[in-house]
């Protein structure tokens, strides 16, 4: 990597078309993880629209305890933070529009169908090239703050990676541009953020269902010690996958992961 490859805060705020989002950047050359220094940074009451991003993760972080692994520089690792005013309960749906801008963005950049599978990888042929994972402080009724963690894999080789990913570069047949990317993404995020904002979650519930590799899918699911099968017909509005199985009968997911089968 050379030096003009690196993500600066200088480049990813020039000219960029957003209102609050990446206002402030801070860029890492390694750090352990960006949500976690996000976190804390928004503990200290970092403005919304906050962001860090990094080369390099130590200890980068996916869904459901598992890790994140993106070789230095070849990938966006990017945490945003954001404080709407909602229920611990509507977060996922926050996970949910960043899912539906990332898609957008990529498929605008690279013209290919890229695509979500529930709930929030990005996909491309059923590889994953993107992943979210969202944290939160919150009270019972009243969200403090949300990270929004966003990792990307962009030019890394296959090779460097955990196996079923791969990156936008792939998909693209060509290096993709980190920074270009990162600076469509948010805008289109911030657009899609404040749409949420305004209580239009059900236009973007829906961009969700026309984006989603999942829907129309068979698919397997692990629920709390219990494996299902059956087919995906769709999300609601708090995000939950819904379930149509053999027998008929549905079953709701709201949380957790599934297999796309055959
Ligand atoms: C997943 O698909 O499991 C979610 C992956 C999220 C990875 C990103 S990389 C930037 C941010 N910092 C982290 O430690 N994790 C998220």
């Amino acid at each position: 990597m050379t030096r003009e490859d690196k993500l600066t805060s200088r480049d990813i705020t020039r000219d960029l078309d957003t209102d609050f989002f990446a206002q402030t950047v801070l860029c890492y050359d390694s750090i352990d993880s960006t949500n976690d220094k996000a976190f804390r940074l928004a503990e200290q009451g970092a403005k919304e629209g906050t962001c860090v991003l990094a080369e390099h993760q130590k200890k980068g972080k996916g869904r459901l305890g598992r890790s994140w692994i993106s070789p230095r520089g070849r990938g966006i690792l990017l945490s945003m933070i954001l404080r709407p005013e909602i229920a611990p309960a509507e977060v996922a749906r926050v996970t949910l529009v960043t899912a539906v801008s990332l898609v957008k963005t990529a498929r605008g950049f690279l013209r290919k169908r890229l695509g979500i599978k529930w709930p929030n990888d990005i996909v491309f042929q059923d590889q994953k090239v993107g992943g979210i994972l969202t944290e939160m402080s919150a009270e019972p009724d009243r969200v403090h703050f949300v990270v929004v963690g966003v990792g990307i894999n962009v030019n890394a080789d296959p090779a460097a990676l955990p196996p079923g990913a791969l990156s936008l570069g792939q998909v693209a047949g060509k290096e993709v541009s980190r920074l270009d990317f990162t600076r469509a993404f948010l805008e289109t995020w911030e657009k899609d953020y404040r749409r949420f904002k305004k209580g239009r979650f059900a236009e973007l519930a829906a961009e969700w269902e026309e984006f989603s590799a999942t829907s129309g899918r068979r698919v397997s699911a692990i629920l709390s010690h219990r494996k299902i099968q059956g087919q995906a017909t769709g999300i609601d509005e708090d995000g939950a996958l819904w379930i149509r199985k053999d027998n008929g009968l549905q079953e709701r997911v709201l949380a957790g992961d599934i297999e796309h089968l055959r």
